[in-house]
């Protein structure tokens, strides 16, 4: 296992996260508990987990984990988030101080700690004024219960707002961004990893499987019936869209070559495509048993050649045909630094 900085940040975290969004759902506390034991002999120390993750249990289990070997919970870098709803009241959701100032509170009781490494928004919210959340951060930061903050599911416009906002009143600035990226979903790389960039936030993919899509244990026009994620009715819809698309299974037969050539999993390669993104701090793993975790753990010892990284990136290429960005917005990049046109 490698070791990043959390963004700009000092701190340092392994660069595969565990995800923790079955926990308490899909997996019970007892394969939970072995997956976090699984994770940190492999040299895990980052921990993700959201308050609306399984009702609160996600959290609540990593509390009674981290309370059984206190020594070992001291190692964990541990985040968590707020601003879904969390009832039914209609200040139980989003990002004002109100309920970020109750979300964490309750964060921190369900996993009985006083501090959280990384607290995060877990998406925009058009109400609350962006002043009003960071301000809060930022207070929170300097209360001593959390000690960096970041974004997820930001658009590029939302970033560099909040990040000028919080420069503009001297506030701590965010030092992430969590947003959905893989082989089969790279529509961030439209404009969201400049911003990203451009504000030193290192980037946490989510879903860096494709939900389990990368694994290649789907065959086309097979529905699954039971036991996986897209066995369930409300993802259906999803599920049949990426089996019509030629595109899905065009990047699948690469991947599939390039395990092939390293006896890996393609799962394995599809993790290791995403370690090899210079933005990528660190790549949040979906695990919803034991032997999935340790079948994905390995990913981080493959090296990738160029050319496998190349056809990867040529295979899964997103599309921006649209103006601006089919080329506008995008040209600088090629500008010559020396020489005429
Ligand atoms: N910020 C956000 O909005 C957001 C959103 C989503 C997730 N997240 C975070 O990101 C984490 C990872 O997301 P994700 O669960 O969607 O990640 P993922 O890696 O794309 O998908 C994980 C799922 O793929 C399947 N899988 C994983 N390894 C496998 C293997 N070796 N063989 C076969 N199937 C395998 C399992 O589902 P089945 O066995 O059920 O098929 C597993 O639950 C979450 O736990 C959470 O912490 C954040």
């Amino acid at each position: 296992m490698r070791y990043r900085t959390l963004g700009t940040s000092g701190t340092v975290v392994s660069e595969l996260a565990l995800g923790t969004m079955t926990f308490g759902a899909e997996t019970d506390e007892t394969e939970s508990c072995a997956i976090l034991d699984r994770y940190v002999d492999g040299g895990g120390t980052f921990v993700d987990t959201a308050d609306v993750y399984a009702g609160g249990r996600s959290e609540e289990i990593i509390g009674r984990w981290m309370k059984a070997d206190p020594g070992r919970a001291d190692r964990i870098v541990l985040t968590s988030k707020a601003r879904f709803p969390t009832s039914d009241d209609p200040n139980d959701v989003g990002v004002s101080r109100r309920h970020l100032a109750r979300a964490l509170d309750a964060s921190l009781r369900r996993l009985g700690v006083d501090y959280i490494d990384l607290y995060q928004l877990h998406a925009w919210e058009q109400v609350t004024p962006v002043e009003e959340s960071l301000r809060f951060l930022d207070d929170a930061i300097r209360a001593g219960k959390i000690g960096y903050y970041g974004f997820s599911n930001y658009t590029g416009w939302q970033i560099a707002t909040a990040a000028g906002v919080a420069a503009r009143h001297g506030w701590a600035p965010p030092v992430t961004l969590q947003p959905q990226y893989n082989l089969l979903s790279r529509g961030i790389e439209l404009e969201i990893v400049d911003a990203a960039s451009e504000t030193g936030l290192g980037i946490l993919p989510w879903s860096p499987l494709a939900g389990g899509w990368l694994t290649g244990k789907y065959q086309r026009g097979v529905l699954p019936t039971t036991g996986n994620r897209y066995a369930k009715p409300q993802d259906q819809a999803a599920r049949e869209e990426r089996d019509r698309d030629d595109r899905v299974w065009e990047i699948l037969d690469v991947l599939a070559r390039v395990a092939d050539s390293h006896s890996a999993t393609q799962g394995q390669i599809a993790l290791a495509w995403l370690l090899s993104r210079p933005i990528v701090t660190s790549v949040i793993l979906g695990a919803r048993t034991l032997d999935q975790l340790t079948q994905n753990l390995p990913a981080s010892e493959i090296e990738l050649s160029d050319t496998e990284r190349e056809e990867l990136d040529r295979v899964s290429a997103p599309r921006f045909d649209e103006y601006p960005y089919s080329g506008w917005a995008r040209q600088d990049r090629h500008r010559p630094l020396e020489g005429g046109r």
